[in-house]
């Protein structure tokens, strides 16, 4: 026996045989081919991780699903494009904010530096002809086209609609009169006998009367188309011989955003109402349910009754029972801040009846 030959022998672990594969056996190959090293190769023992305690109380907290592994490691489930759309969307949105707040400081700032008048009804004589391009997208948004038929629906009679404006209201009147039923289900006569407008601008009037005569080609029943206060109407300057000195119907839509003394204008409109059964129908705009918003307006009225001629911070409901007319009917939309009302002159329900 060879003595050196035995001593030579490394002293190192040797990688087991590769069993011999055939086609029946699928053991897996060895990827590499290890090389061949004269230096000894230590063998790293594989360190057994005891199971982790789990504590008594956590213990069957999450169901065992079959599919936990998996659904682990899908993660959020949000795909990466619609990530991608949704932080665009918030950078998007939160820098129009910060361009709609830098806006709103800067009108606050100047606002507070003008000194607007109480009145500032003489505006309409500049802004009538561009009036309905400036609110008809806003009117639109709000669906208010809705709200002046319902008003306007219920006028009947001898109507007088006071601040009319550009004429907004005009296509829905029923203009003739005709037997049916009122909003009670009793009998009643329906629609107009004749129509007056008037308005303190006498632009405003004129693009009214325009829009009236387009619409109605051929009179239907009479119309009276006038400049002038609404504070200071009287039936008997407008009457035709033969009609009478008070109207059955007095219709405004945001108009007690525009006068200097709404409240006295009120009172005056209920002295020309018929006192056995007539109404004032209004449609108006003005402080909201909330604080947070009626804040905002109060900042930025001046600024927008300089430019627009309406003071939209106005509380309605407060000019209304200053007025001393009777409510009939409330409603408030859009925060608080349109308000419909049905009136009538003070204590006339028992004549009517
Ligand atoms: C905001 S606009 C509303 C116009 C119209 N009623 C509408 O709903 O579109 C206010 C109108 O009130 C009119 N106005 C202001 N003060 C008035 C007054 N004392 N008498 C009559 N009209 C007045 C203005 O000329 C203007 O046409």
């Amino acid at each position: 026996m060879n003595v050196h030959k035995l001593r030579r022998v490394p002293l190192v672990a040797k990688w087991p045989v590769t069993p011999y594969r055939n086609a029946s056996t699928k053991a897996p190959r060895p990827s590499k081919p290890i090389p061949k090293s004269s230096k000894p190769v230590a063998i790293k023992r594989r360190q057994t991780i005891p199971p982790r305690q789990t504590h008594p109380a956590r213990q069957n907290t999450q169901p065992e699903t079959p599919n936990a592994e998996t659904t682990a490691k899908k993660g959020h489930g949000i795909p990466p494009r619609a990530l991608t759309f949704l932080g665009i969307s918030a950078l998007t949105i939160s820098t129009y904010c910060g361009y709609l707040y830098a806006s709103y400081t800067r009108e606050v700032g100047k606002a507070q530096t003008l000194n607007v008048p109480r009145d500032v009804s003489d505006r309409y004589n500049t802004t009538a002809a561009t009036f309905d391009a400036d609110v008809e997208l806003s009117e639109k948004a709000m669906g208010l086209g809705k709200k002046r038929q319902d008003l306007v629906r219920q006028a009947r009679g001898h109507v007088l609609e006071v601040s009319c404006g550009t004429g907004r209201n005009l296509p829905y009147y029923e203009l003739g009169e005709r037997r049916g039923m009122d909003a009670d289900g009793r009998a009643a006569v329906l629609g107009c006998r004749s129509v007056t407008f008037i308005d303190l601008s006498p632009q405003m009037v004129a693009i009214a009367k325009e829009k009236f005569e387009k619409l109605h080609p051929a009179a239907v029943v009479p119309a009276v188309f006038r400049a002038c206060d609404a504070g200071a109407v009287e039936p008997a300057d407008i009457a035709r011989s033969g009609e009478p000195v008070h109207f059955d119907t007095v219709v405004q839509t945001m108009g007690l955003c525009s006068m200097p003394d709404p409240v006295a204008t009120l009172r005056h409109l209920g002295s020309v109402t018929e006192p056995g059964g007539g109404r004032i129908l209004l449609l108006e705009h003005g402080r909201s349910h909330y604080d947070w918003v009626n804040r905002i307006l109060d900042n930025l009225a001046p600024a927008h009754a300089d430019r627009h001629g309406c003071w939209w911070n106005r509380d309605i409901g407060e000019i209304v029972r200053e007025s001393g007319l009777e409510i009939v009917e409330e409603k408030r939309w859009h925060l608080g801040t349109t308000w419909r009302y049905v009136l009538r002159p003070k204590g006339t329900e028992k004549s009517q009846s």
